[in-house]
């Protein structure tokens, strides 16, 4: 099967590899080590597998890997850390929103989307926006309470000087929900 080279800037590390031509972006980035982006359906039907690509989130399964060739990647990992997590990231395990863990990096990558377009979403607009990720665990309660939290610190933050602060995490990453962006439904790739 034909090859191609691709670039990819994940996290803001930039990744030369060749891809075959039928393969997904979550199994190239999962190849490369980003095992924080889930498999789950593939079918594009649970979120697990969500990043930011170029701001947007996408499900990685929907997305062949040349498709994102010279895009931007964000993947939970790249929003925060265990030692400096994200807002989003703290209000998550802070409000219960983690049981196995398996849908949180997409369920916090559909949130920082939303967050980025909507600062203060209602709760019908954030079950809207995370209505394309599953959780099999949480009964949603807790992950709605932990977008909300979220969504408050982050609007206190906003209220503060900027060179207040932190760096980390916090810069705006753009968004609109979780789907493929436009053209690669024809294969016209994501315009990197
Ligand atoms: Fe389920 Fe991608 S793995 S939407
Ligand atoms: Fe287990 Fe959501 S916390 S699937």
């Amino acid at each position: 099967m034909a090859r191609r080279p691709i670039r990819l800037t994940v996290n803001g590390r930039i990744h030369d590899v060749e891809s075959e031509s039928s393969a997904i972006l979550l199994d190239v980035l999962r190849d490369l080590g980003y095992t924080d982006v889930k498999s789950g359906c593939e079918q594009g039907d649970c979120g697990a597998c969500a990043v930011l690509l170029n701001g947007t989130a996408v499900n990685s399964c929907l997305v062949l890997a040349w498709q994102a060739d010279g895009c931007e990647v964000v993947t939970n990992r790249g929003l925060g850390t265990m030692d400096a997590p994200h807002v989003i990231q703290e209000a998550f395990a802070d409000s219960g929103g983690v049981q196995c863990g398996f849908c949180t990096s997409g369920m916090v990558i559909a949130t920082k989307a939303l967050l980025d377009r909507n600062p203060d979403p209602t709760e019908a607009e954030i079950r809207d926006a995370l209505s394309g990720n599953l959780c099999r665990c949480t009964g949603y309660g807790q992950i709605v309470g932990a977008v909300r939290l979220a969504a408050k610190r982050l609007r206190d933050l906003a209220s503060i000087p900027a060179s207040s602060h932190s760096e980390d995490g916090r810069e705006s990453q753009g968004g609109r929900g979780i789907s493929v962006p436009d053209g690669q439904a024809n294969g016209g790739g994501a315009g990197c």
